[in-house]
C-alpha cells in the first residue's frame, strides 16, 4: 500500500502521478523506472567517466583496447553504483525557505534525485490512492501525515535504481523519529546521511513567499508574484494579480495555489517545523554533516552559498 507512492523529483509531477497510481511493487517495474533511471544514471556516469575514465583506462589498458568510451562509462558507473558509498543528503529548511526552487538545481548539479516527500503525497492526493485520502485533510491544514506513511514511501522509493549513486531528500525527515527511522534503513546498506544543507530563513519573511507562490501542476515549475512572476502576469488596479492571467512561461498552461498556501496553515506548518524538526539538526551536528546556509538574500546569493556548502 504504501510503495503504491514511488515517486521522482519535484519537477516530474506528471511522472510522478502516473506512478502514484501503479501497483505495489517494491522494486519499480523497467518501464516505471526507466525513464528517471537513466536521466541520472547517464547524468553520474557521465560525471563518473569523466573523473575517472583516465584513471580507468590506464589501469586496463591492454585489456580495453576496442572498449568504446561509452562501455568504458558503463562499466565504471557499474563499479560506481556498486562499491562506492551513495551520497545521501538532506535539504533542511521551513516551509517557504527555498527547497524546492534549489532542490533541482542541486539535482542537476549532482546528477540524482530530489525526492519530495510533499510532491509524493500531493500526488498521492490527486491520485486518491488509500495514502492520498488518508493524508489529504490533515495537508490541506498544515498538519504532519503519520512517520508510518511517509517513512514507508521513503523506504520504498530509495530503493529504486535512479538512487543508486545517492538522493536529495526534501521535506524528510521531518521529525526525529523519522531521522532516526532513516538512520536505520541506511545502517542496513552501512551508509549514513552524509550531508544536511539547512536553509536559513527567519520567519517574518516566509508568509510572504508562501502566500505569493503559484505552480505550474504537471512540471512542478514555481513562480512568485514579486520574486519570480511568470511573464503573463497581469495586476488589477489594487496591484493584486489576476488569477487568469497566471500561466506558465514555457506551456501557457495556468498557474494554480497550493491549498496549504495561507497564511493559517503556514501557522501551523512552522510550529511543526521549530517544534519537530529543527531538533533533527542536532540529531546530526555530532556527525559534522550540517551546513548552514543564509537563504534570506536573493535567489542568485543563495545558490552561490548552496553551492559552498556542497563542496569539501
Ligand atoms: P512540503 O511540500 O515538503 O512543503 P514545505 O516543506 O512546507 O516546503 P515548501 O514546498 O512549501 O517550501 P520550499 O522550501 O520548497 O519553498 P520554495 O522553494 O517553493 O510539504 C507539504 C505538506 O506535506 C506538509 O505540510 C505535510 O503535511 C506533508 N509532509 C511532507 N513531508 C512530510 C513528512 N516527512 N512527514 C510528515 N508530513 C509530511 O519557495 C517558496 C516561494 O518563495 C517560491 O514562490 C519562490 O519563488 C520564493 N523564493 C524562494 N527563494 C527565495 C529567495 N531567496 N528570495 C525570494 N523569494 C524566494
Amino acid at each position: 500500500m504504501l510503495s503504491s507512492v514511488r515517486i521522482a523529483g519535484r519537477r516530474t509531477a506528471q511522472r510522478v502521478l502516473s506512478r502514484a497510481s501503479s501497483s505495489s511493487s517494491v522494486v519499480a517495474s523497467a518501464s516505471a523506472s526507466t525513464a528517471s533511471e537513466s536521466k541520472y544514471i547517464i547524468a553520474a556516469a557521465t560525471t563518473v567517466a569523466a573523473l575517472g575514465f583516465t584513471a580507468y583506462n590506464n589501469n586496463v589498458n591492454n585489456n580495453t583496447q576496442n572498449t568504446t568510451a561509452c562501455d568504458a562509462a558503463s562499466d565504471v558507473q557499474e563499479k560506481f553504483g556498486t562499491y562506492w558509498p551513495r551520497n545521501i543528503m538532506i535539504l533542511f529548511g521551513p516551509p517557504g525557505a527555498g527547497k524546492g526552487t534549489h532542490g533541482p538545481k542541486i539535482e542537476d548539479l549532482l546528477g540524482i534525485p530530489q525526492l519530495s516527500t510533499g510532491d509524493m503525497l500531493r500526488a498521492a492526493v490527486a491520485a486518491q490512492t488509500e495514502v492520498g485520502k488518508k493524508a489529504q485533510a490533515i495537508m490541506k491544514a498544515g498538519g504532519l501525515v503519520s512517520d508510518d506513511i511517509v517513512v514507508g514511501i521513503i523506504r520504498d522509493r530509495i530503493k529504486e535504481p535512479d538512487c543508486k549513486f545517492g538522493f536529495i531528500l526534501d521535506g524528510f525527515p521531518r521529525t526525529l523519529v523519522q531521522a532516526k527511522a532513516l538512520d536505520k534503513m541506511l545502517a542496513e546498506e552501512g551508509a549514513c546521511v552524509t550531508k544536511v544543507v539547512e536553509l536559513h530563513v527567519p520567519d517574518s519573511v516566509l508568509e510572504e513567499r508562501i502566500c505569493g507562490r503559484w505552480i505550474h501542476k504537471k512540471s512542478g515549475r514555481s513562480y512568485h508574484v514579486k520574486y519570480a512572476p511568470p511573464k503573463s502576469m497581469q495586476l488589477d488596479k489594487d496591484g493584486t494579480p489576476v488569477a487568469e492571467s497566471m500561466k506558465d512561461d514555457e506551456t501557457g498552461e495556468p498557474l494554480m495555489q497550493r491549498p496549504d498556501d495561507t497564511a493559517t496553515a503556514l501557522v501551523k506548518r512552522l510550529a511543526s517545523y521549530h517544534g519537530e524538526t529543527v531538533p533533527i539538526l542536532d540529531h546530526y551536528k555530532p556527525n559534522g554533516v550540517v551546513k548552514q546556509v543564509n537563504a534570506n538574500q536573493g535567489m542568485a546569493d543563495v545558490w552561490k552559498d548552496v553551492l559552498g556548502s556542497l563542496s569539501r
